[in-house]
This record gives C-alpha cells, sequence and structure tokens, in this order.
C-alpha cells in the first residue's frame, strides 16, 4: 500500500510574524514562530506549508529549512504584481507581531539525500526549495549541481551564500554583456542516467525541462509548479465509493471530487484546490483516475497508488478512495 508523506492540511498552528527581512529585489523573508516559542514541527528539503491569511486566502510557501531553527520557519515571498493578491498583501499590509494560522510542513517534493547525484534546476523565487536542497547535500558531502537562472543579481535570492559555492552556476537575464543563457538541454546533458533532478520555476521552464528529458528515467525527474495545471476536472460522471464508511457519491460531470465530498459533508484535507500542494492526495484503492494535478506525474501516481481529488478525474465509471 502506497503511504502518503504529506502532513493533514487539517493541522493548524498558529505562529507570530517575528521578523521581515529584505531577501532580493521583490523579495521578503518572513520568520514565523509560536507564540510561546515552543518548538515548531520539523521539515525537510523541499516541504512547504500553507499560510492563511487574513483576507480569506490560503497561500503555499516552501520553507527554507536553512534558516529555520526548532522553533521557527521562514519562508520567502516574491511581491507578484500581476498575482492573485496573497504576495501583496503579505509585502503591503503584513507587519511584525501579527499572528497567522499555518498548516504543519507537507512535503510533496521530497529530496532523495542518497542519489549518486542530484542536479538542481530553479527559476527566479524556485530558488527557494531548491536552495534548501542544496545545503542539505553540501552538508551531507553529496555530488550536487545547482544552475539557478534570475532576473538579474539584485532579483537572486542567496545570491552571496551561492556565488562562488562550487558546483553552482548563476545566470541573469538582464546583465549586459552575458553570452546567452544556458539552455535546459545544455544543462541536462551532464545528466547521467543515475542523477536526480530537481526543478522549480515557471511554467516555461518547466514545460522546457519535460520537452528535453530524453531517455532520463521519469522516476528521477522531480518538479514542483507554482501554478496549477489541471483542465476540467472531470468529463463525464463517474462515482466515487468511499472505502471505510460504504458510501457513493456521483461526481457530476465538470464538478472535482473534493467538491462533491464537501456538498455531502464529507471531511477531506485540502489546500490549494489547483492542484499543486499535495494536501488532498487520497489513496485509490480501485478504479482508473485520469491525472490532473502538477504535484507528481501519472507514473508516480500510480506507483503510489494515489490521486489528487482536488482536481483530477476517472476514466473508468468507477473510483474506490480509502476515505
Ligand atoms: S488541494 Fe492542493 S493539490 Fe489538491
Amino acid at each position: 500500500m502506497a503511504r502518503i508523506e504529506a502532513g493533514r492540511a487539517d493541522e493548524r498552528i498558529l505562529v507570530r510574524l517575528m521578523g521581515v527581512t529584505y531577501g532580493a529585489a521583490d523579495a521578503l523573508l518572513f520568520e514565523l514562530e509560536r507564540p510561546d516559542g515552543s518548538p515548531l514541527p520539523g521539515a525537510k528539503p523541499g516541504a512547504h506549508i500553507d499560510l492563511h491569511l487574513p483576507i480569506g486566502l490560503i497561500r503555499q510557501y516552501s520553507l527554507l529549512t536553512p534558516l529555520a531553527t526548532a522553533t521557527s520557519y521562514v519562508i520567502a515571498v516574491k511581491r507578484e504584481a500581476d498575482g492573485r493578491g496573497g504576495s501583496q498583501w503579505l509585502h503591503d499590509q503584513a507587519r511584525v507581531g501579527m499572528t497567522f494560522t499555518i498548516s504543519a510542513p507537507r512535503n510533496a517534493f521530497p529530496l532523495n539525500e542518497r542519489a549518486a547525484a542530484t542536479l538542481l534546476l530553479a527559476g527566479g523565487i524556485g530558488i527557494t526549495p531548491i536552495y534548501a536542497m542544496f545545503e542539505r547535500l553540501c552538508d551531507l558531502g553529496r555530488e550536487v549541481r545547482l544552475i539557478y537562472w534570475c532576473r538579474s543579481e539584485s532579483h537572486a535570492l542567496f545570491h552571496k551564500q551561492l556565488s562562488g559555492r562550487p558546483g553552482v552556476t548563476l545566470h541573469y537575464r538582464d546583465e549586459p554583456g552575458r553570452k546567452s543563457r544556458p539552455s535546459i538541454a545544455d544543462a541536462l546533458s551532464s545528466a547521467s542516467l543515475e542523477t536526480e533532478i530537481y526543478c522549480c520555476g515557471p511554467d516555461r521552464m518547466v514545460a522546457e525541462l519535460e520537452a528535453n528529458v530524453g531517455s532520463l528515467p521519469p522516476a528521477l525527474i522531480h518538479v514542483e509548479r507554482f501554478k496549477g495545471n489541471a483542465g476540467e476536472p472531470s468529463a463525464g460522471a463517474f462515482t466515487v465509493k468511499l472505502a471505510r464508511s460504504g458510501i457513493e457519491l456521483s461526481v457530476q460531470s465538470g464538478e472535482t471530487i473534493l467538491n462533491t465530498l464537501i456538498a455531502a459533508g464529507i471531511d477531506a484535507p485540502y489546500s490549494c484546490e489547483q492542484g499543486i500542494c499535495g494536501a488532498c492526495e487520497t489513496i485509490v484503492k480501485a478504479g482508473r483516475p485520469l491525472h490532473q494535478d502538477a504535484v507528481r506525474s501519472p507514473e508516480e501516481h500510480d506507483r503510489r497508488q494515489t490521486m489528487m481529488i482536488c482536481c483530477s478525474g476517472s476514466r473508468s465509471e468507477t473510483l474506490v478512495l480509502d476515505l
């Protein structure tokens, strides 16, 4: 039986904003602690938390585990001028001393710390989970390369920490006189069939990676996206059976399993509702899901026998879920 590593999205932790510091142009670092200073749950590189904002938004942020302590988390937030409002609120309205609710850490982008070699690819604010992975692998003495594409040196988070480090290549798009940036294909050319590859960045970067993986084993390619790529939730109705309770529900065409459960008064973990956070990952006991999330590949889901119920549909008439 596949084991879900994600923490439960319904775990809630009250934290206080203890400090806001400059990270890079357009990016601030937020330090969070429990009001009583007691320890927070441990987290590994790639983990993220949900941050509940007082304006009713829930946003996911990677934990900067190299900057965390036993009692504090640090997240980086890039101000997205044309985003959906969460980052702007945090940049403009959040004040030290405010309290927030967060989820326990969840890790849908876990790092294999025992890989023979690792290639880390980051674009823009996608450096946050990648930086945590890099520091961890360096601490362990593993073979690791990091390539970070960014707009300019002033926009690069951790520029000082990364510059000149062995295995690190930094590329700044706007720098005059720079030769054209290496492509993802260039970056992949050095990867062996044993290299674990982690990529976090904008959609076009992830698409470029997926178009160039060639014969590299899919199981070694790990991607974290900023946005979901979910299409229509389900084309055609199907039935969901909940194995633990025996309840059967009909999911209507264009509806999600998650919303169908909520409408029936059934509790299920969720957060982003757009297939990027992994909170709603559910074990599939029978049936053939139509995977539409951006957290895992269909092959990975098949290995884990899971699906994301916030956005994925069904290829079979019935799905039996471990709920
Ligand atoms: S709720 Fe985030 S992936 Fe489903």
